[in-house]
């Protein structure tokens, strides 16, 4: 199967040297072809350039022609934080919220988290499967080709399994690339309450063993944050998940600053998530190692949490990412173009920022950007086509809008259900 695309008017994002992610005053260099073509064959992109130079395809035999005039391609965007497996929903919340409550009052009387834990023991796996793949298909018509999902609405050995085991599932039914996380640290259950040790325990002993051996997760996370879990206890989750073969993550000063980021920068982790309340101290430390911040524009603007210092985080030349973290609870949306629109209007990234950071920086995020996130020869063809648009400053510029026309994953145009 080939596709060649033809008269683009803005080809996004293209790499001939592919880079791992893109730093500092580099994010805001956007390399874009005009008047481009990109030819796509079988699930790899197989060549791209100026229509200029065009100079025909040999074998013209199964070719699909796609004309883009007046439109822009773009690599997919690359979620590397997200929750989409969950039961039933919590709008109550919502309104309790809006009515004066505040997130960690509903946590502190058994709701948010331990709300969709409780949701979700009662759930099936089928119907997990089954609600996750609408909001999969919701996301990669939205433009998103890869994403991360995370577990942590078990809370328990059978219920953490049975998410586990659902994102296995969902890897095998959907086109989209999924990695794994492991969030049985998401929060401390109920009857653990006061005996938090017994839990973590519990996380490290049960269930990281068996979720090893049915390889489960690619990665182990932690919420970081008073009330939940402590730097340290975050540190000895995560270093006995490193030894069951899930590379770290952090859920880092989402609410205030608890140490998840320099908890995550000693153990390795690939992202710290979040970062509302990062300080000099963090900046410095992520400076000095391989962790890339993520930050979730989602959730702050859903909670009415304080901005994460992106444009310092950048100006001191570190990578950001940009995550949408769909979940139930703090950011009930997965779409990346309105995420994009946050990034630039709250955060004052650049429209070439916002892009770098939810394509080969987030795909760096979960270790994808060998494969995803840039348009470059023998990368996966997950791309998709736009509406007619006058360049790529009209997606984060037109909030709430779906620019978003053709998709194409792995090489295969998707119908739109
Ligand atoms: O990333 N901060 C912790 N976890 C989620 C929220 C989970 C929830 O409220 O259900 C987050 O924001
Ligand atoms: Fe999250």
């Amino acid at each position: 199967m080939k596709i060649l695309i033809k008269n683009i008017k803005q080809l996004v994002q293209v790499e001939e040297n592919s880079r791992l992610k893109v730093a500092g005053i580099d994010m805001k260099n956007l390399p874009c072809i005009q008047d481009a073509w990109l030819a796509i064959e079988n699930d790899t992109i197989a060549g791209f350039g100026k229509m200029d130079d065009w100079e025909g395809i040999s074998d013209w035999t199964n070719l699909t022609i796609i004309d883009a005039s007046d439109k822009i391609v773009m690599p997919s965007y690359c979620d590397s934080h997200t929750h989409i497996v969950f039961a039933g929903s919590r709008e109550g919340e919502f309104v309790d919220r809006i009515n004066g409550l505040t997130y960690e009052q509903i946590f502190e009387r058994g709701g948010g988290i331990l709300n969709s834990a409780k949701k979700l023991a009662d759930a099936s796996e089928d119907e997990l499967v089954k609600s996750a793949l609408i909001r999969l298909n919701e996301i990669m018509i939205q433009g998103t080709g890869a994403v991360e999902i995370k577990s942590g609405y078990g809370l328990s050995v059978e219920s953490e399994l049975k998410m586990l085991r659902v994102i296995k599932k969902l890897k095998t039914l959907s086109p989209l690339t999924i990695k794994a996380t492991f969030l049985g640290a998401h929060a401390v259950p109920t009857e653990y309450k006061n005996d938090k040790r017994k839990y973590i325990d519990l996380l490290i002993n049960e269930m990281m063993p068996k979720i090893a051996a049915e390889q489960l997760a690619d990665y182990c996370d932690v919420f970081c944050e008073k009330n939940y879990f402590t730097k340290e206890e975050t540190i000895e989750i995560l270093t006995a998940g490193k030894k069951h073969g899930m590379s770290p993550k952090v859920h880092a000063e989402q609410l205030s600053n608890s140490g998840g980021v320099l908890a995550g920068v000693e153990v390795g982790a690939i992202s710290v998530d979040h970062l509302e309340f990062v300080g000099e101290t963090e900046i410095k430390a992520l400076q000095n190692s391989n962790t890339i911040p993520t930050i979730l524009p989602g959730a702050a603007f859903f909670l009415g949490l304080p901005h994460p210092p992106a444009r310092k985080m950048i100006d001191s030349g570190l990578a950001v990412a940009i995550a949408s973290d769909f979940n139930p609870g703090s950011s009930p949306s997965g779409n990346m173009n309105l995420m994009l629109s946050l990034g630039c209007i709250h955060y004052k990234m650049t429209p070439e920022e916002v892009i770098n950071a939810s394509t080969i920086n987030s795909a760096y995020a979960m270790d994808l950007s060998k494969t995803h996130g840039s348009i470059a020869i023998g990368k996966k063809a997950n791309i998709f086509i736009t509406k007619e648009i006058p360049g790529y400053s009209f997606i984060p510029y037109s909030f709430g809008s779906n620019l978003v026309d053709t998709i194409i994953i792995n090489g295969k145009i998707i119908e739109k259900k």
